[in-house]
């Protein structure tokens, strides 16, 4: 029987069976470093939100507290957010016609609370608590970054597993006096080291054993 295909035309075959297994390989490998990427994590993006609302200018610059808008984060797993008519405790006074606020009032008109894109969160197979946190001397900064500086809200730390268990392998350095947490330029004192050892005694902090322990976060 003749051969169908000459010599050179198998080596051709060869070499373009070869190329494209090195293209696949190569999508392949970006597919997965984008999907491990910061991109992907949406850190560091802002989404369209149906106000533009800044913690830059509200918290920051206003000095509004947490709590007067995240009002469950000390008694509660989730902080919450905040009711349209704690907006409109200002805004029926300031901007009171303001196009940018329009959602607001319309939310207030229509007793429906605005649909605001998450930017902070966890799967559903993992177990958070904000309470507790707050409770054990550990700030919004640790977690959440400057948001007192953010025109628009972004996630600024990944929530990845290592970044829960790197702190709770070892919480001290991360700790601070209670009454410090919402203090966003609180610097640990130059004693810290002696300070954290001594909130890991004062606070009763659980044993790094216990703390990444599976069952801690997945329950
Ligand atoms: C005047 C009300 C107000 C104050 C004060 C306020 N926030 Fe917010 N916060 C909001 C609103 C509204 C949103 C939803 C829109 C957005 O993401 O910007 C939000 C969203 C957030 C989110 C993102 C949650 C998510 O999953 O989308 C975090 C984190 C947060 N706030 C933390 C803080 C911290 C920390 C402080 C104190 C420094 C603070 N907030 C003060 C109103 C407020
Ligand atoms: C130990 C880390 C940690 C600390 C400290 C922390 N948060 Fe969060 N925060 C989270 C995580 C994780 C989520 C996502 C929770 C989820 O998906 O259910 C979140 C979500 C939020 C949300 C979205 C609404 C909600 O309750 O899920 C707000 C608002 C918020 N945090 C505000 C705050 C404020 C204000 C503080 C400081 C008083 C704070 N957080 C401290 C980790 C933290
Ligand atoms: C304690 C009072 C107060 C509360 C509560 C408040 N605001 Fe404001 N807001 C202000 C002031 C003051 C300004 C700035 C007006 C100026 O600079 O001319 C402002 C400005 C704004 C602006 C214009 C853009 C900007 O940041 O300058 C938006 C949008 C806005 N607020 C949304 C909200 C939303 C949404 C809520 C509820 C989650 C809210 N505000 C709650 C006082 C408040
Ligand atoms: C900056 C430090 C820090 C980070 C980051 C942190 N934690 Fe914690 N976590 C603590 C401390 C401190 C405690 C209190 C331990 C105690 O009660 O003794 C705690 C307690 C908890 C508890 C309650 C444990 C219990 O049995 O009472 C859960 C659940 C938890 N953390 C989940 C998480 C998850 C999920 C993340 C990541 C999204 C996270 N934590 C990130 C420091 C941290
Ligand atoms: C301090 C909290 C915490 C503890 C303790 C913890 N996890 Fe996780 N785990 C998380 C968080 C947060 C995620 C979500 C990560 C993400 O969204 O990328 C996660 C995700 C996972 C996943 C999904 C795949 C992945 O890696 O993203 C598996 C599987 C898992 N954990 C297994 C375990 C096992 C097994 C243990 C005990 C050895 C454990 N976890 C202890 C917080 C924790």
């Amino acid at each position: 029987m003749p051969q169908i295909f000459s010599r050179t035309a198998d080596t051709w075959f060869r070499a373009i069976a070869l190329g494209a297994l090195v293209v696949a390989g190569c999508f392949f490998l970006a597919a997965f470093a984008f999907a491990r990427s910061q991109y992907w994590d949406v850190t560091a993006r802002t989404p369209l939100q149906p106000v533009p609302f800044s913690h830059k200018h509200h918290a920051g610059e206003l000095g509004i507290d947490c709590r007067y808008c995240h009002t469950t984060v000390e008694t509660s797993a989730n902080a919450g957010f905040p009711a349209t008519h704690v907006c409109m405790t200002c805004h029926s006074q300031i901007w009171t016609n303001a196009a940018m606020l329009a959602p607001v009032r319309q939310s207030l008109a229509e007793n429906r609370p605005i649909d605001w894109h998450r930017v902070a969160r966890v799967p559903d197979y993992v177990y958070f608590r904000h309470d507790i946190h707050i409770a054990k001397g550990i700030a919004c900064v640790e977690c959440h970054g400057r948001i007192d500086r953010m025109p628009l809200t972004y996630r600024a730390k990944a929530f990845e597993m290592k970044f829960c268990l790197d702190c709770h392998r070892n919480p001290a350095p991360h700790l601070r006096p209670r009454d410090e947490v919402y203090n966003f330029d609180w610097k640990p004192p130059p004693n810290h080291v002696a300070l954290g050892r001594m909130l890991m005694a004062e606070y009763r902090i659980k044993s790094p054993t216990q703390l990444t322990s599976c069952g801690t976060c997945h329950r």
